[in-house]
């Protein structure tokens, strides 16, 4: 089999999956989250958004977080910014990546955003400027790849171009979402053909949603496609408000137990990374939705 020698593992737990909670979590129990994930070693971690905190009331402190977390050096801490008023309160909030968000489903930009794909493109001309005369990296998302809860079926074609895009707007990489976890391997596979045709696999994250249980099949597909960069959630945790049926990420522990199999590095510690996601299921009282996490609780080596 042909991998990748080592993948980058991005968390997005802390924003991904908590935006998604219907408790709100103190600033303080998301920078400790935050601080242990930076621990064991993730290299890059979405810390929260700068959205309306009338749409996503459990992101509203992200300042207060920012201000909070002990930041590594080498370790990147982006926020999630879907205009102008947005990327000014990340920078105030010293913010230094963010990331802009789209979809290739017109109809759940206009739920998720309140916009046409089109207006949110327009959106990101004057984000993607400012963000490059403050030096802030802009990384690009494009959500339902592999199906809309509202449209069913998405073309890659269709996704191929919005990734196009905002790879042409100066996003450094484009992270490919399967918000609502549909996809199968073949479809993963095509999708990566497709967008690999029009912007370089070496640009390309994936995004996946865990809903039907496929993440780590279409992960290990999309690996053999020379993809070595995969978002991730601590505990499992995510889903999009916007997205009807939205499933948790896949877990981060469970990537890892995977990648660590296959002989894939990442330098990210197995045991810290347990003791963070228990830590964010006792704040949540919650089960973890992480298969490895249930199955060691106290880490795969003891
Ligand atoms: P809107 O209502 O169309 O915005 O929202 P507006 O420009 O008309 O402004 C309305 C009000 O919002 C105004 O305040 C603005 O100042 C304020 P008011 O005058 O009524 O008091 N406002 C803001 N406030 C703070 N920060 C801002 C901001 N912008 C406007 N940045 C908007 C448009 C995009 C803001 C709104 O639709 C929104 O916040 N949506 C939330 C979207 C979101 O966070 N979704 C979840 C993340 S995406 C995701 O999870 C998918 C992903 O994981 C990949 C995948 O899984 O596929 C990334
Ligand atoms: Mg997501």
């Amino acid at each position: 089999m042909k991998l990748p020698h080592r993948v980058k593992l991005v968390e997005v737990g802390p924003r991904d999956g908590l935006q998604n909670e219907t408790q709100r979590l103190p600033a303080a129990v998301k920078i400790e989250l935050i601080d242990r994930l930076t621990a064991a070693g993730l290299p890059v971690i979405e810390a929260g958004s700068f959205v309306s905190p009338k749409w996503i009331p459990q992101l509203a402190d992200t300042a207060e977080v920012l201000a909070g977390i002990g930041r590594k050096p080498g370790v990147r801490y982006p926020v999630l910014v879907p205009n102008l008023k947005g990327l000014e309160r990340a920078l105030d909030a010293d913010a230094r990546e963010i990331a802009v968000f789209t979809a290739a489903s017109e109809t759940f930009t206009l739920r998720n955003i309140n916009c046409s794909v089109e207006e949110s493109l327009q959106h990101f001309v004057e984000v993607c400027g400012a963000a490059s005369a403050a030096s802030v990296p802009v990384r690009g998302y494009v959500s339902c790849v592999l199906g809309c809860p509202y449209e069913g079926d998405i073309s890659p074609v269709a996704v191929a171009r919005v990734a196009e895009r905002l790879i042409d707007l100066g996003c450094y990489e484009v992270s490919l979402g399967d918000t609502i976890g549909v996809g199968t391997p073949l479809k993963a596979a095509a999708l990566i053909e497709t967008v690999g045709g029009k912007v370089p696999v070496g640009r390309l994250a994936v995004h996946f949603h865990d809903t039907y249980g496929q993440a780590l099949a279409n992960l290990v597909t999309v690996l053999q496609y020379d993809i070595a960069t995969v978002d991730c959630s601590v505990s499992g945790l995510g889903g999009c408000p916007y997205a009807r049926g939205a499933g948790g990420n896949v877990a981060t522990e469970d990537v890892l137990y995977m990648l660590n199999g296959l002989g894939v590095h990442t330098g990210v510690d197995m045991d810290k990374l347990l003791a963070a996601s228990n830590f964010i299921s006792t704040a949540l009282g919650r089960v973890t939705m992480s298969k490895v996490a249930r199955a060691s609780p106290a880490g795969v080596s003891s």
